[in-house]
């Protein structure tokens, strides 16, 4: 099969619960097309995200499912308190994660699950090699997205993709850059747009992904 680039309506555009300047316009709203095109293309039957927040970038893996109609799972695993670089939530923290939690419900039944806690809390929820694609965009410190990765890789399958978020941002204690410096001798693909965006197949690229990933400056000059 082709990569097919799609022109997606997304839902969560309209949703009223949802702040849609930061839908449409937050730091993962440039990685939103390049998202769906994934998920249409892989058709991974479990994806978990670690880290949610309104949930840019959840409820576009959510919408491909939804249009291609595929019989996939996607969770969102989150606090939603925060952390010290989206800052607490305080008083928010319910109505976002009752925000997430509704638009999900209403539009992606049976497709998406906010599942609230944290992330070293969720393993327990996945077998291992059960996940097809992981999402790593919790607290970016080095540290901390190490620990993400080290936790949850025994997690992914055989083939499986982590997607890894904020990979070009050096503000502050910002270290995803320094993880993925490590980590990309592994087959990859990465965007730098929108705080830049890692793909990269740690379990083995699949022959299908092979040609894709030979096309990463046609991809990043479509998509950045
Ligand atoms: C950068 S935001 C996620 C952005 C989101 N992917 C998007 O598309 O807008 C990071 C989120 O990770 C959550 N978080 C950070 N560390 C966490 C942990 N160890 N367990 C659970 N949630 C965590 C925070 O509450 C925050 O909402």
């Amino acid at each position: 099969m082709d990569w097919t680039f799609h022109n997606p309506k997304f839902i969560a555009d309209a949703a009223p619960e949802l702040p849609a300047s930061f839908i449409a316009g937050g730091a993962w709203s440039g990685h939103r097309k390049f998202a769906y095109d994934l998920v249409r293309f892989a058709r991974p039957s479990l994806i978990v995200e670690l880290g949610t927040l309104y949930g840019t970038s959840y409820f576009s893996f959510c919408q491909a499912i939804k249009d291609a109609q595929l019989k996939s799972a996607c969770y969102a695993v989150d606090t939603w308190m925060g952390d010290a670089h989206t800052g607490a939530y305080g008083t928010l923290d319910d109505s976002m994660y009752a925000a997430v939690n509704a638009v999900s419900a209403r539009e992606f039944p049976g497709i998406g699950t906010p599942l609230r806690g944290t992330f070293d809390q969720a393993l327990a929820a996945f077998p291992d090699g059960s996940i097809q694609l992981l999402h790593i965009d919790g607290y970016h410190v080095y540290e901390a997205v190490l620990h993400d990765y080290t936790t949850w890789l025994p997690k992914l399958a055989e083939g499986g993709i982590i997607l890894f978020h904020d990979t070009v941002v050096r503000l502050a204690d910002f270290g995803v850059y320094q993880l993925w410096a490590e980590l990309s001798a592994m087959p990859h693909l990465h965007f730098e747009h929108s705080n830049g965006l890692g793909v990269l197949f740690p379990k083995g690229c699949p022959a299908s992904f092979q040609p894709i990933i030979g096309r990463q400056q046609e991809l990043a000059d479509h998509y950045g």
